[in-house]
């Protein structure tokens, strides 16, 4: 264990950036994985050498931005929370979308072409949007590419997170295993803390001892994680009641008033407006989701979006300051507590903002983090402000980050 410990600060030292399994040197990626004792899931492969698809192929000067944030490296590829991984020299880009739309492109850079989708038909999960499924996050453990995925309808919390899995990272060969933990309504959604949390943004972190954590969660209590079997497709302790949750960020703050009564909302409850009905809060807006957990040596990084993420119809959401922006906590610990600078813990509604609204981009968010011999990469989905606010317009865009004193800042 300590020669281990010891192989592993030298590595991470030699590195200067997270360990990651290489898969055959294959991956570049891989989406969060803890310092590596041997024991994770994959084999780590240390000796990646920078290739040809090597995310930022030459430096380009920042430009001055008076927010204080660099200005993105923008894409062509219309994304929405996109979840990105690099297999044998092409990119993958997982986005949302009807049965979850695939992506491919030899660079981060482009040209991305869409090469089909994730799901053969509609999720085998019985709620929400199971036509599109929501904010995919794809990962690659024991030889197999497995990718989470959310059905929801906007702004309720009867929602689910399910999961497909196949040899491939492409279209074509995935099962879809469908639910693996609920919100809302159905089994086990009465288990605390499912009776007070959304069941979407599903992101899976593999520690260095193995632990497979999942982090899920959007607006009400916020962020939430609990552990997976090593099937990856079972959440521990739900089904006998002792479900190790941990509360890892909140937005406690009512940053807009509830909007209740959502038409579209089929599952509605009737009347009341207390009591945490399942579409609309009474207590108001608390925009918190898309958790995203990221190791960098020696700390973990809770990485998160925070404000409105769409509707930009209304001129006055533009401007109200309350706009998607990506915020980030840390910790020792993969399970937390993660705090902010200031020492206050996001669950308190603590949280750095790493990357918000500058220049033409606006409303950053639905990120994760890619790594490749240089560092990590912060990547995420912005609309561009000179060309539209409509949902369906947002694209890809990628900053390097460099770490301060152990905290993140995101360059070009
Ligand atoms: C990795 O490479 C080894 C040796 O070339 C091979 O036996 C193994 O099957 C490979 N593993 C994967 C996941 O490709
Ligand atoms: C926004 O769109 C304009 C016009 O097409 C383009 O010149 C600019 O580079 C874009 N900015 C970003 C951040 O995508
Ligand atoms: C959820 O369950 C916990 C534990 O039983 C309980 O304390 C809490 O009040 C419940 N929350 C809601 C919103 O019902």
């Amino acid at each position: 264990m300590a020669v281990l410990f010891a192989l592993f600060l030298l590595f991470s030292l030699a590195l200067s950036a997270r360990i990651r399994p290489s898969f055959n040197g294959t991956a570049l990626n891989n989406k969060g994985t803890g310092p590596s004792t041997g024991t994770a899931a994959g084999t780590d492969d240390l000796s990646f050498e920078p290739g040809p698809n090597t995310v930022f192929r030459e430096e380009v000067p920042p430009a001055a931005a008076a927010s204080g944030f660099p200005p993105t490296h923008g894409t062509e590829l219309r994304t929405h929370d996109p979840s990105i991984i690099y297999v044998d020299g092409t990119f993958y880009s997982y986005s949302v979308g009807p049965r979850i739309v695939v992506h491919e492109a030899p660079r981060m850079e482009g040209p991305w072409t869409e090469s089909g989708a994730v799901l053969f038909g509609d999720s085998v999960i019985q709620k929400g949007d199971r036509k599109a499924p929501w904010a995919a996050n794809t990962v690659y453990l024991n030889g197999q590419y497995y990718c989470y995925y959310s059905v929801s309808n906007a702004g309720c919390r009867d929602s689910a997170i399910g999961v497909a899995s196949s040899a491939y990272p492409g279209p074509g060969a995935w099962t879809d295993h469908g639910l693996i933990i609920q919100s809302g309504t159905g089994d086990g959604s009465d288990v605390y803390p499912l009776n007070q949390s959304n069941t979407i943004d599903p992101n899976v972190f593999v520690d260095g001892d193995g632990s497979l954590y999942l982090t899920f969660g959007s607006f009400w209590s916020g962020l939430w994680q609990v552990e997976l079997e090593s099937d990856l497709v079972t959440v521990k302790g739900l089904s006998d009641g002792n479900l190790n949750a941990a509360h890892l960020a909140a937005e406690p703050g009512k940053v807009w008033r509830s909007k209740l009564a959502n038409s579209k909302a089929k599952t509605a409850t009737t009347g009341s407006s207390s009591a945490s009905p399942i579409c609309g809060d009474p207590t108001g807006g608390h925009p918190i989701e898309g958790g995203y957990l990221a190791y960098h040596a020696p700390y973990y990084y809770m990485w998160f979006s925070w404000g409105r993420c769409c509707e930009f119809k209304d001129p006055a959401m533009r401007t109200n300051g309350k706009e998607y922006r990506i915020r980030v906590g840390r910790s020792e610990s993969a399970r937390g507590p993660f705090v902010d600078k200031q020492g206050i813990d996001l669950v308190d509604g603590g949280g750095e903002t790493i990357y918000g609204s500058n220049g033409d981009v606006f409303a950053p968010g639905g990120q994760g983090i890619l790594s490749d011999a240089y560092g990590d990469i912060l990547y995420y989905h912005y609309l561009n402000s000179s060309v539209s606010y409509e949902f369906s317009d947002a694209r890809l865009g990628y900053n390097r980050l460099e770490y301060v004193d152990g905290w993140p800042v995101a360059v070009y």
